[in-house]
Order: C-alpha cells, then structure tokens, then sequence
C-alpha cells in the first residue's frame, strides 16, 4: 500500500507515532472541500467553514451517538469494566475512589487542543487534512481523546480518565471506521505519592538540574522518580489486560514514540494467534506539566481503543455492527453485568459483491487515497465492507499513474441485490471523476 510505508493495523496509533509515509500529496484534494454554504451547525453550535473544511454529512451523522454510554452497548460494556478496575485499584485512605471519570465532553476541539498543547510538531503528519476531519483550519472533530489532557490537568485534576468518540480518516476495511472511541487517562504524582512506600526520602528527588534526555528518561526527571512510575503505569495496564483477557493473558511492552510523553511504549496482547496493540502509554513530557501549572508533579498517562477490545472480547467480527440498530445485534448485549462472558452471534451471513474501480491519478498529483475512501463511504454508506487498493500502474510512456480499487460491497443486516450494487458502483464513478478530478478508465 502507498499510503503507509510502516504499515500497522492499530489505527488508534499510527497517526500520532514519528512515523515517515510517502503521500502522493500532502495537501487535500480541492474537488472535497465545503461547498458554498459559509458555515455549519453541528451539536448545536454554529462554525465557520474554510478551506480546511472536510467533514462529511456521514461522518457528522456520528456526532451525538455516544456509544460508549448507550445502555447495554458492548462499547459501554467494556468502559464500565475499564472504570471498576481504576475505582478498585485506586482510591483514598477511606476507600474512595481517586480516578474521576469525563465521558460526555464534546468531540469538537481546537488544533490546539488536539496537537499544540500536546507539543505534536507543526509538520507532524497526524495534522494533515488527509487524516482528520476539519471543521475550519482551527476546528476539527478530535481525533484523539488526549486532546482533553492539558485542560483538565489546569483545571488541577491529579488522576482522571476521559472516555469518547474520535475521529480519522482512513482506510475501509472490517477494523477501521471513521468513529470510533478512545479511553484516555492520567495520573499525576507528587513526591511525597511517588515514594509513598520508601523511608528517609531526602536523597530522593523527582527533578535534577542540568539532566540529560535519554531512552529512559526525560532530561529534567530523576532516574528514581521515572522508574517508580513506570513501574505503577505497566503494572496497572498489565493488571488492566489481565481483568479483561484472563488472568493467562500473554503480553508484551514495545517501546514507542509519542510526542506527548517520553520514554513511551505499547502494550501488547498475544489473541487468536497473533499480537495485538492495544494501547500507548509513557511518562508525560513535563514542558505539559509546566505550561499547566503543574510543574511540582510527574505523571503518567494512555489511551486506549474501545473498537479493538469489544472485537477481541466478544467476537464482533465487523466495526460498523457497532453502529447497527438492529435489536438482533443490541439485544445480545443485554446484561445487568458488565463482566458476563458474552459471545457474539452473528445474525446471518449475507454474501458478498465485489466490483473493482481503476481511474488514472490528476497529472497535478492532488490525490489521497483518503479523499477516495471517504466518498465511497458517502455514496455506499454501511453497504460497503472493504475497499483495497489493489494495483497501481505507471503508464510506460505519459508516466502517469493509475489505481485500481477492489470494492466489497455487503450489508450486515440483508442481501444486496446486483441491481442496488451496480447502482451504487456507477455514482461512485461518477462522484470520483466529478469531485476527485481523476479519469476512470
Ligand atoms: N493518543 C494516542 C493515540 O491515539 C494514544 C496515547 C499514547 C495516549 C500515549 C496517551 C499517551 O495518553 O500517553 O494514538
């Protein structure tokens, strides 16, 4: 694939990781943008729209959802497992619990909360319109729930985690979706908390002068104090997958790059056969801490994807049946216990339809595979399954450069007909070579 030259299936990461990826151009097809109408009404609130705007009607049909706090949804299931397991581990001298918990914050936030406050480089790819979605050049749907961090650390909240729905765009296949949901979290410690267990702490520091940054520590912190927080982060996550996997679980620690938080790493989990990340972590970088007024404490942070979870947990084999209204799907998640060991079933299978789509590339080189998948998802809706890019070709003489997309179309809920597909697969043609100003051949 040409998109992502480190290929990962965790979509939840990669936009955020220091990753290089070779896009044909950076900059967002024109054919895409807002049309005429000067601003939109989303959650209520009115917002400028400019040439940045990129959210599609689909996409903002997502807005208000909430899956995650929807009764007896698998999604909301899982966070309530999440949440009890902080609520036990951690609470005060008269048992209450210290963690406090966000879920209803809205999805729409400034590029400074999502990226400036959190010290992502103004030329790091997650910025670009090809991997978000815009409202204005200042505005967009947050597409991480570590956007809230800096707020509610000013605010002065010490330990907390933030659950919602997050927004990229991205490829089209049974794990990705353009909403999905993110648990992040916090913990900030003072000094007295970090060596909470030690006696004779004067030697002791969280801070030397003059420190130097290396692959375990931030060059402001103490070697001690990290370490004592890496030890509470990765014994908490691994206590975290052993509540929800089995105490049998299987994992492993990769180290990573965040820009928020340094060292950092991903935890693993070995299921079905193969490692799966399921979620990123590290120490936060103290200039957050400092710019918020907290410059005295150290802290740990990470988020998690709830999408990936819920699949592993229960066996949903599709992301879009998350947003099925179908009490055959929902139904099945009715219980009282957010622990009961449930086993997805699916309804019935309908068959698949493929159709495949080749255009030649503008000359111009304004194209991103994302501009394509995001209007095959307005035209097909959750009639499409998959979409692979499946062969690229450089004409030998013009050099110019076609795509040829596989499309899979099947619906979760009925059989589609070859008349409806068809139907569907003559406006994706026609939408591409319209708005995408490519040829289809
Ligand atoms: N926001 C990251 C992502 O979506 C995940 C993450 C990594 C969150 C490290 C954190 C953190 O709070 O400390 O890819």
């Amino acid at each position: 694939m040409i998109l992502k030259v480190l290929s990962c299936s965790y979509r939840m990461h990669i936009n955020f990781r220091h990753v290089t990826r070779i896009l044909l151009n950076r900059t967002f097809s024109s054919a895409m943008q807002a049309e005429a109408s000067k601003e939109i009404i989303l959650l209520g609130h009115k917002y400028p729209t400019d040439e940045w705007t990129n959210v599609t009607p689909r996409v903002i049909s997502k807005l208000g959802r909430n899956l995650h706090i929807l009764l007896y949804h698998p999604l909301s299931l899982i966070r309530q497992r999440i949440v009890n397991y902080f609520y036990l581990q951690f609470h005060n001298r008269i048992g209450n619990p210290i963690f406090s918990v966000y879920d209803n914050l809205s999805p729409i936030v400034t590029v400074e909360q999502n990226f400036d406050s959190l010290l992502v480089p103004k030329n790091h790819p997650s910025r670009n319109k090809t991997d978000c979605y815009y409202i204005n050049r200042d505005t967009l749907l947050r597409a991480h729930m570590t956007a809230h961090q800096t707020e509610l650390i000013s605010m002065g909240l010490n330990n907390f985690l933030v659950v919602g729905d997050v927004y990229r765009r991205d490829e089209i296949d049974s794990t990705h979706y353009p909403a999905f949901h993110q648990v992040d979290a916090v913990r900030l410690c003072t000094k007295d908390e970090v060596f909470e267990n030690v006696k004779n702490t004067d030697e002791l520091k969280l801070f030397e002068h003059r420190g130097v940054e290396s692959n375990e520590k931030q060059g402001c912190h103490t070697l001690e104090s990290v370490k004592v927080m890496e030890h509470e982060l990765k014994n908490t996550l691994t206590g975290l997958a052993q509540t929800l996997f089995g105490s049998e679980v299987q994992y492993r620690w990769v180290e990573q790059y965040f820009p928020f938080t340094h060292p950092s790493w991903e935890l693993e989990v070995y299921y079905k056969g193969q490692w799966l990340e399921i979620l990123g972590c590290g120490i936060i970088r103290q200039e957050i801490l400092q710019r918020t007024g907290t410059a005295e404490r150290i802290g740990w942070a990470f988020g998690l994807g709830l999408e990936r979870l819920a699949m592993c947990l229960y066996d949903i084999p599709d992301i879009r049946l998350f947003w099925s209204k179908d009490t055959a799907f929902s139904d099945q998640f009715k219980t009282e216990d957010p622990n009961a060991i449930i086993k997805y079933k699916p309804i019935s299978i309908y068959p698949p339809c493929k159709s495949d789509i080749s255009f030649w590339l503008p000359e111009d080189k304004h194209y991103s595979s994302n501009d394509f998948y995001d209007l095959v998802r307005e035209v097909g809706g959750d009639r499409i399954q998959q979409v692979v890019l499946k062969d690229e070709f450089i004409h030998p003489t013009t050099k110019r450069l076609s795509h040829c997309y596989r499309i899979t179309y099947r619906h979760m809920e009925r059989t589609l007909s070859k008349l409806e597909v068809n139907n569907i697969h003559k406006q994706i043609k026609q939408q591409v070579s319209e708005k995408l100003h490519v040829k289809v051949r």
